[in-house]
């Protein structure tokens, strides 16, 4: 039986365009589900919009565009987006599709008739940009928790989702399982929301037209955290003919959420407690990554600071962008994203070292033996078991890793081993091997331990960079079976005859100084 693994980033507003924190999230969660294909599972990957609530239908209004016409372009922008950075999303939800609609309040209906929701007022202070309420005790400063915006005193009819018949269940996947990662983030949860009495949620509003009516009560419309989140149940099929996935959904199902840090309440609180509403089986990861800050700010639209993604895969590469995000994403933190450590990480690590061995090896092949590897060999030396036990030994320990999933330090790991190959290149100096006839068999043992480290380091690759990948197995001569995914410990997989091919350079250099300075004039920076 296949391992079932369904992956999920959150569903973005379409309030602006996308920028490379979106692609963060999108990016990891790609990496994440291509190397779960790659080991057999069988992977749902879903991404979407979440198109409803107030915020947008103020946008769509400072737009002169109906809400419809509004979402619908920078929904478009959100898929084309990912096309372009090569994300194999399986399933891409908009929560204004009829089959989310329908579906969502039949939901709201089910945990209406058992007794959860019901009908009050809510008085409170509201944040409009983050559409959330807030209670006097939660403002930092009286202003937004979440933002530091200003927030308005507001008062409604509403309906509500009773919280405290699930809290005890919810802390106790909160703290004796490992559903929210990194575990740091536990305790900011149970101190702040749960121990303090979880407050009921209000689940509705009549104040703004755009979103799902209340099936029952249509002067209200269904509030978005509850037409938010259903849409990881709602794209299975759940409450609907639309789609027939619920297996991604079952107590078999390995479940993933990831988000950043600005959300995990509403994953890791208020999702939980409507799962638990509908008897629904609980999913086994949230993921909640940091922050990519721009200048030391929180990366959105609204400050004024976004990073383009599409100049920047355009003149650097769609995959080392991809790279660079992963990599320097530390697990949990937050990092300050600019210019200059992205152009820096990319010279050094790919250029430098992944791009330099890949070439120089290729090189050797060609030059000392006309591109094919003889069959004649000396036994591998002392001096070779470094390497080969390092890369033999490299796909367990990334493995481990995607796990938890740690993405950041999986590439680390990766590249040491490539590290570790460039240093045995100086070691071994195949360049004095070559200056003896008889020393050929060795030289041919060095360059072919070279390829194989080449093979997988470039197999483990792939899920970041999949692009760039392929054209590596076509320099080294490797095929689809030789990267599969049995094959990523087993040394020896290559042909001993081996035949590589010269290819363009895999990852150009850049002239730091240069790019900054053309990238500020695009950008306009002052
Ligand atoms: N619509 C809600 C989510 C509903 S999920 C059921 C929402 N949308 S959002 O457009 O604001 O997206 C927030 C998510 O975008 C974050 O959780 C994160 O995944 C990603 N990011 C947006 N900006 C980011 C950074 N600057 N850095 C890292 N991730 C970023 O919240």
């Amino acid at each position: 039986m296949k391992k079932i693994f369904y992956i999920t980033t959150p569903i973005y507003y379409p309030s602006g365009n996308p920028h490379i924190g979106h692609c963060y999230t999108t990016v990891a969660c790609d990496a994440i589900a291509r190397y779960k294909r790659w080991q057999g599972c069988d992977v749902m990957f879903s991404t979407g919009t979440d198109e409803h609530g107030m915020k947008i239908e103020e946008s769509a209004k400072n737009a002169g565009k109906s809400p419809q016409e509004y979402v619908d372009e920078i929904a478009e922008r959100f898929k084309r987006l990912w096309g372009f950075m090569n994300v194999s999303y399986d399933r891409f939800i908009r929560t204004t599709d009829d089959y989310h609609k329908e579906a969502v309040q039949k939901i709201f209906k089910a945990i209406y008739d058992k007794g959860y929701i019901y009908k009050g007022e809510y008085a409170g202070k509201y944040c409009v940009p983050d559409e959330s309420f807030w209670t006097e005790s939660q403002l930092v400063g009286g202003k937004c928790p979440e933002c530091g915006r200003d927030v308005i005193d507001a008062k409604e009819e509403a309906y509500f989702m009773k919280m405290s018949p699930f809290a005890e269940r919810i802390e106790k996947l909160l703290t004796e399982t490992d559903y929210l990662q990194p575990r740091a983030r536990v305790n900011e949860m149970v101190n702040n929301f749960i121990k303090p009495g979880l407050e009921d949620l209000c689940v509705s509003r009549t104040t703004f037209k755009w979103g799902i009516p209340v099936p029952f009560d249509p002067k209200h419309v269904v509030y978005v955290w509850i037409d938010a989140l259903s849409n990881y149940i709602t794209l299975l099929g759940y409450e609907n003919s639309e789609h027939d996935d619920m297996r991604f959904w079952s107590a078999d199902a390995e479940i993933t959420h990831m988000t950043a840090k600005d959300i995990v309440r509403f994953h890791s609180i208020i999702w939980i407690a409507i799962l638990l509403a509908l008897d629904l089986p609980l999913p086994k990861r949230l993921y909640s990554h940091g922050w990519f800050n721009f200048e030391g700010k929180k990366m959105s639209k609204s400050l004024g600071n976004v990073v383009d993604p599409f100049v920047l895969g355009k003149r650097y590469g769609v995959d080392s962008i991809r790279y660079q995000i992963l990599r320097d994403m530390p697990f949990g933190g937050d990092v300050d994203f600019s210019d200059e450590l992205m152009l820096t990480r990319i010279n050094a690590d790919l250029a430098n070292d992944l791009g330099n061995l890949v070439s120089r090896t290729v090189a050797m092949v060609v030059k000392y033996f006309g591109g094919t590897l003889p069959r004649d060999r000396r036994p591998d030396e002392p001096a070779d078991s470094e390497l080969i036990g390092l890369a033999s030994g490299l796909s367990a320990k990334t493995d481990g890793l995607i796990e938890i999933p740690h993405l950041s330090q999986a590439l680390a790991e990766i590249f040491a081993v490539v590290s570790r190959a460039n240093k045995y290149i100086d070691e071994t100096a195949p360049w004095i091997l070559a200056k003896d006839e008889g020393n050929k068999p060795r030289l041919a043992s060095v360059l072919y331990n070279l390829l194989e480290t080449v093979r997988i380091c470039s197999s483990l690759l792939a899920p970041f960079m999949p692009e760039t990948m392929v054209k590596v197995w076509g320099q080294i001569g490797a095929n689809a079976e030789e990267t599969a995914y049995g094959k990523a410990g087993a040394w020896g997989t290559l042909p001993k005859d081996v035949s590589v091919k010269k290819g363009d350079i895999i990852f150009p250099r850049f002239d730091i100084e240069k790019e900054l300075a053309e990238l500020e004039s695009i950008y306009n920076l002052p």
